[in-house]
């Protein structure tokens, strides 16, 4: 075992709190040090520890923190507890997480051609991110959906959004449970699916992407049950009901896209169509109806190029449908 020092380690944990001990102790020699360098003095040893402590956001007060990974009593003067006993198994995982790091830094990393200046290295906050547990949101609403279904996935989220919103630790933008729930619809679980989406609204009251997910989810079970017109009819519906802004062509297009790509083309054309009604001043619901009805063979290449042509003299200069119209006669 190599026993080098760790300036850049230390640095980093050092730099993370302030502490001022006393320096120039003299490290005892009866430590059970296997990675960290044997002689580091009392003080940066101290930074060390406390660095694990922020960067897997344990607590700092009283020594609680330390006890994730060391033998000790509360009850009892900390001067008395056990340090260098390794029976704690996340002890050892962090003694291979120190070398771990080194060797990131010190083989993989100072081996590159060119490095980033300052030059920037890999701590324990690099993945930790100021959690014991490293793995990322999606992975823990999954474990959560597998054990007790949408109401965990639920409870899990809203734990983790009061403790970490804000923080560089999760993602919580409305993508997250959006596809989650898109997920869920996909296996035919609208329920789970309109469950998890209700949470991302209340997560996100301000943002009309977290409303218009659990609206296309709604028109998506509706058009799987009941077909293509059912559909259209709670779509007009929602342009009554629902707030300015909410509403948009995204939500019958996506549906409208889905279906095409599911060989459902015959259900798609109406949706589609209804959306060109609903916004016909919109270039993107006049682009998919054109573009759906070439592929599901309704109309020909030269309506196709027709209908764009039409739309260029209404709109000059309209650079997307120039590029489509340019693609389309390149197919003649
Ligand atoms: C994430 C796990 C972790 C946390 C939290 C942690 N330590 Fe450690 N500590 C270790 C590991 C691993 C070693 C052994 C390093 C080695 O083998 O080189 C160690 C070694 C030590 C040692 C040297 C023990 C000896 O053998 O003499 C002391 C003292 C120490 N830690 C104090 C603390 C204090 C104080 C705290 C809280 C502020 C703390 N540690 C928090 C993992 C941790
Ligand atoms: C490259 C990413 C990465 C870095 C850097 C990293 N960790 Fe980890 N850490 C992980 C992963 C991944 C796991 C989960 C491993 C598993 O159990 O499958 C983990 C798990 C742990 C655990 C066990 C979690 C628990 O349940 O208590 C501890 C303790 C830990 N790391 C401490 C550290 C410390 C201390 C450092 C810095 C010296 C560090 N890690 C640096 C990725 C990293």
């Amino acid at each position: 075992m190599t026993r080098t020092p760790l300036p850049c380690l230390v640095a980093i944990f050092a730099a993370a709190v302030a502490v001022h001990p006393a320096p120039g102790q003299e490290p005892p020699d009866s430590r059970n040090l296997q990675v960290l360098p044997s002689d580091i003095p009392e003080d940066e040893l101290t930074d060390t520890m406390l660095g694990f402590l922020q960067a897997l956001g344990l607590p700092r007060r009283g020594g609680e923190g330390c006890l994730h990974c060391h033998v000790g009593d509360l009850e009892r003067p900390r001067s008395e507890w056990d340090w260098s006993n390794d029976a704690k198994s996340t002890k050892l995982t962090a003694r291979r997480m120190i070398a771990m790091t080194k060797a990131i830094n010190e083989e993989h990393l100072a081996g590159l051609a060119r490095r980033m200046a300052p030059e920037f290295e890999v701590g324990c906050v690099t993945c930790h991110r100021g959690r014991v547990d490293p793995r990322p949101l999606p992975m823990l609403l999954d474990s959560a959906l597998r054990a007790g279904g949408a109401d965990s996935v639920a409870t899990v989220y809203r734990e983790l959004y009061g403790r970490f919103f804000g923080a560089d630790a999760y993602d919580f933008r409305v993508s997250v449970l959006a596809g989650m729930a898109a997920e869920l619809a996909a296996q035919d679980d609208y329920e789970a699916a309109l469950r998890i989406s209700a949470v991302n609204e209340q997560a996100h009251p301000a943002e009309p992407g977290a409303r218009r997910v659990t609206l296309g989810l709604g028109l998506q079970r509706t058009l799987d049950r009941e077909g293509a017109d059912a559909a259209i009819a709670e779509f007009t519906g929602m342009l009554r009901s629902e707030p300015p802004g909410i509403v948009d062509y995204s939500l019958l297009d996506g549906l409208g896209w889905r279906t095409y790509r599911l060989d459902r083309q015959a259900d798609a054309l109406p949706l589609f169509r209804a959306n060109r009604a609903a916004f016909p001043d919109l270039y993107f619901t006049f682009e998919s109806l054109t573009e759906a009805s070439l592929g599901a063979g309704e109309i020909s290449l030269a309506d196709a190029i027709r209908a764009y042509q039409d739309w260029l003299t209404a709109h000059p200069g309209h650079e997307m449908a120039q590029v489509q119209l340019t693609n389309l006669q390149r197919r003649r």
